[in-house]
C-alpha cells in the first residue's frame, strides 16, 4: 500500500511539474484528485481495511493528498510568473528608439507683425475687431466722405467685383461699421487683408492693414501723438522717434503721414530710408465731422483719431527684407528664420 501511495505521488508530483498551462494544471488535479481519482478510489476503501491499518493509511492518504496540491500550487505560481514574464517582454517598450517628431508649425512674419501690433494697442486699451474684405462702395469710399470722382475709386486702383461692390481698399471701413453700431466711447484697432491694384518690389495687389479708430469726448490732435509715439516706441525700439508730416485723407482732418526714424540707421540715413533717416510707416489724422455725420454722431459733442499703417511693410522692416513677394512666396527657407 505504502508503495503504491509512494508511486501515486511520484506520478503526480512529476505530472504537475510537467504542466504547462493553467489548463494543464486543472487536468491534473482532475486526474489525481478528482472523484473518479485512484486517491479518492483508495479512500472509499479505508473502511474495508482492517481497523488498526485505517489511521495509518488515512494519515498516507492526507499526507498524499497535500503533496499534490502543493505541487500544483507550486507549479501554478510559476506558469502565473512564466506568462507574466512573456507579456511584459512582448509589449517591451525600446526607449532608445527616437520619437517620431511632428513638424510644428508657426506663425507667417506678417502674422507675427500683426499679434505684436495688437498686443501694443490691447495695452492702450483698444480692442481688435474685423471686418469683411468684400466691401460696399458705401463703406469703403461714400460713407469716409471719399467722393465719386476720387482717383482711388478708379477701376484702375481698385477691384469691383460689381459696379458698387468691390475688395476694400482699405480697412477704414470698419470705423463706419463699428461706429454704426455703438456709441462713443470707441477704441479699436482692425488687423485685415486690403486689395489695390498695385505690384512692384514693395507693392503687392494684396496687403495688410491695421487700422486704428478712437473716438470720445475731448479727444485731441496731441492724443494722437501720443498713442502713436507709445506705439512706434514698443513696436520699433525705445529710441524710436516719430515725425508728423501734413497730408490728406478725405475721412480726416487735418491728416498727417507718420514717419518713424529709419531702424537701420537710427536715423543718420542709409539705402533703406533713401538717405532721409525717416521711413514712411502710416497715414492718420482727426476724424473728419462728415465722417461723424455719416453714422449719426454729432461732430460737437465727439471728436476723434483714426490711423491705418501697413503690417506688409513694418514686417519688412523687421525681417530686413526689400522685396515684399518674399512674404508671399511662402518658401521655407525664408519663413523658418522667423
Ligand atoms: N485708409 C488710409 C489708407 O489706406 C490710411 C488712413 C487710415 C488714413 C485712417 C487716415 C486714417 O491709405
Amino acid at each position: 500500500m505504502e508503495e503504491k501511495i509512494q508511486a501515486l505521488r511520484e506520478d503526480a508530483v512529476e505530472a504537475a511539474g510537467e504542466a504547462g498551462t493553467l489548463q494543464a494544471i486543472e487536468d491534473v488535479r482532475v486526474r489525481f484528485l478528482g472523484r473518479r481519482s485512484e486517491l479518492t478510489r483508495l479512500r472509499k476503501g479505508i473502511g474495508s481495511l482492517p481497523a488498526e491499518e485505517r489511521p495509518t493509511v488515512g494519515k498516507l492518504l492526507t499526507d498524499l493528498q497535500g503533496d499534490i496540491t502543493t505541487a500544483l500550487e507550486t507549479r501554478t505560481v510559476a506558469i502565473r510568473e512564466e506568462e507574466r514574464r512573456r507579456a511584459i517582454e512582448a509589449e517591451r517598450l525600446d526607449i532608445s528608439l527616437p520619437g517620431r517628431r511632428r513638424a510644428l508649425g508657426g506663425y507667417h512674419p506678417i502674422t507675427q507683425t500683426k499679434i505684436r501690433m495688437c498686443e501694443i494697442f490691447r495695452g492702450l486699451g483698444f480692442e481688435e475687431v474685423e471686418g469683411p474684405e468684400v466691401e460696399t462702395e458705401y463703406y469703403n469710399f461714400d460713407a469716409l466722405n471719399t467722393p465719386s470722382h476720387h482717383p482711388a475709386r478708379d477701376m484702375h486702383d481698385t477691384f469691383y467685383i460689381t459696379d458698387s461692390v468691390l475688395l476694400r481698399t482699405h480697412t477704414s471701413p470698419m470705423q463706419i461699421r463699428y461706429m454704426e453700431q455703438r456709441q462713443p466711447p470707441i477704441r479699436i484697432v482692425v488687423p485685415g487683408r486690403v486689395y489695390r491694384r498695385d505690384a512692384d518690389v514693395s507693392h503687392s495687389p494684396m496687403f495688410h492693414q491695421l487700422e486704428g479708430l478712437l473716438v470720445d469726448r475731448d479727444v485731441r490732435f496731441s492724443d494722437l501723438k501720443g498713442v502713436l509715439a507709445v506705439f512706434a516706441r514698443e513696436m520699433f525700439g525705445a529710441d524710436t522717434r516719430v515725425r508728423f508730416r501734413p497730408s490728406y485723407f478725405p475721412f480726416t482732418e487735418p491728416s498727417a503721414e507718420v514717419d518713424i526714424t529709419c531702424i537701420f540707421c537710427d536715423g543718420d540715413g542709409c539705402r533703406v530710408c533713401k538717405r532721409t533717416g525717416w521711413i514712411e510707416v502710416l497715414g492718420a489724422g482727426a476724424v473728419d465731422p462728415e465722417v461723424f455725420r455719416a453714422v449719426g454722431y454729432d461732430p460737437e459733442e465727439y471728436t476723434g483719431f483714426a490711423f491705418g499703417m501697413g503690417i506688409d511693410r513694418a514686417t519688412m522692416l523687421r525681417c530686413r527684407i526689400n522685396n515684399i513677394r518674399i512674404l508671399f512666396e511662402n518658401d521655407m527657407r525664408f519663413l523658418t528664420q522667423f
